[in-house]
């Protein structure tokens, strides 16, 4: 890339990460240029993905740079659709075979959390439905991914924990759910077993350069390991960011014990192999047993990170109760979880965590 665009979100912006980047890719005045948008929001809208491929074309640039937590790579990787089709109609986005040639897209996380940088997807809130929006192309995937530690460093505790959990919610889901992938449960399983040694370090220390790189691998596995698919605890947490705002990842720990207690009761000996990722020794254990110990496990785990609130706590109202419910219901997610999910259930998991 000669004339990059960095795509960023405004709280980057003033951190050592983004100036160590910037040094990185040079001033001007060395005959290199790049080009910022630092516009991206927490939970993006398809506004950030517009303004995004303008100033791609206005600056003439010639690829992206993604630097931040999901939000910002999840922009910068769809924004290259917009460049190749201005007039692209988001909802419309899979009558659309032909995406090749599309600008090259690295992608520096500064979270641990999401995986968004080895995912072919990007999560947009769409002006027309509202609603999050998967937008999925094996072309979106980035060409470059650099996952240095250095660059999480100065996430703080709370962040860090919120993200980890997202993480972990991915290998737990992803190596629960049916979908036959000997491959990604391996990866999931081993996902955990980082998670469960990296992030207590991460979240006490964040110095702890080992523990954030464990991190940053583990987020990344996560992610590979979801390309099997997801489950409940997604399907819950979704809606509560789009309608209540919800950090993401915060959400997915707010719920991520129901999940599993529902699970569990309906597919005894779900989560032994999780257990034993844990270290564990629920190998001889009874079915029941092994779930219970590996949820009581999890919910001291979660605990200790400072994820055990209400849902309650963060401002969510018993009114808003129904449309959680009906955004739940139709998320794409929980459609490949370990067991069947009704709407009576989501009702009795979100009271659950309210
Ligand atoms: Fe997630």
């Amino acid at each position: 890339m000669q004339r990059p665009l960095l795509v960023t979100d405004p709280g980057l912006v003033n951190t050592d990460a983004f100036r160590s980047v910037a040094a990185t890719l040079g001033a001007n005045s060395e005959g290199k240029t790049w080009f910022l948008y630092s516009g991206v929001h927490p939970n993006p809208v398809e506004n950030d993905v517009r303004e995004t491929a303008a100033a791609f074309q206005k600056n003439n640039c010639d690829g992206i740079i993604g630097l931040g937590g999901g939000s910002a790579l999840d922009v910068a990787k769809a924004a290259r659709l917009l460049v190749k089709r201005p007039r692209l109609d988001w909802t419309k986005f899979y009558d659309e075979s032909d995406w090749s040639g599309l600008a090259p897209f690295v992608a520096i996380p500064t979270t641990a959390g999401t995986g968004s940088e080895v995912g072919r997807s990007s999560v947009i809130m769409l002006d027309a439905t509202k609603r999050k929006a998967v937008i999925f192309h094996p072309e979106l995937l980035a060409k470059l991914v650099i996952l240095d530690p250095e660059l999480t460093r100065g996430l703080p505790p709370k962040l860090t924990a919120a993200t980890g959990a997202d993480a972990l919610t991915h290998c737990i889901e992803s190596y629960t759910c049916p979908v036959f992938h000997p491959m990604c449960d391996g990866i999931a399983l081993e996902g955990i077993h980082l998670i469960v040694d990296a992030l207590p370090r991460a979240y006490k220390n964040g110095n702890d350069l080992d523990a954030r790189g464990k991190m940053l691998v583990a987020a990344a596995m996560g992610a590979v390991a979801f390309q099997k698919d997801l489950g409940v605890v997604h399907s819950m947490a979704h809606p509560l960011s789009t309608i209540c705002g919800m950090h993401h990842g915060l959400a997915n720990a707010l719920c991520l014990i129901a999940g599993m207690k529902f699970c569990a009761a309906r597919k005894p000996g779900l989560y032994r192999r999780v257990g034993v990722a844990c270290g564990l020794d629920v190998v001889k254990s009874s079915a029941a047993d092994a779930d219970q110990r590996t949820i009581s496990f999890m919910k001291d785990f979660l605990a200790d990170l400072g994820l055990n609130t209400k849902l309650r706590d963060h401002g969510v109202k018993p009114e808003q109760l129904d449309a959680l419910v009906n955004q739940a219901i139709e998320d794409p997610c929980h459609k490949t979880n370990a067991v069947p999910v009704t709407r009576e259930n989501f009702h009795e998991l979100y009271q659950e965590v309210m």
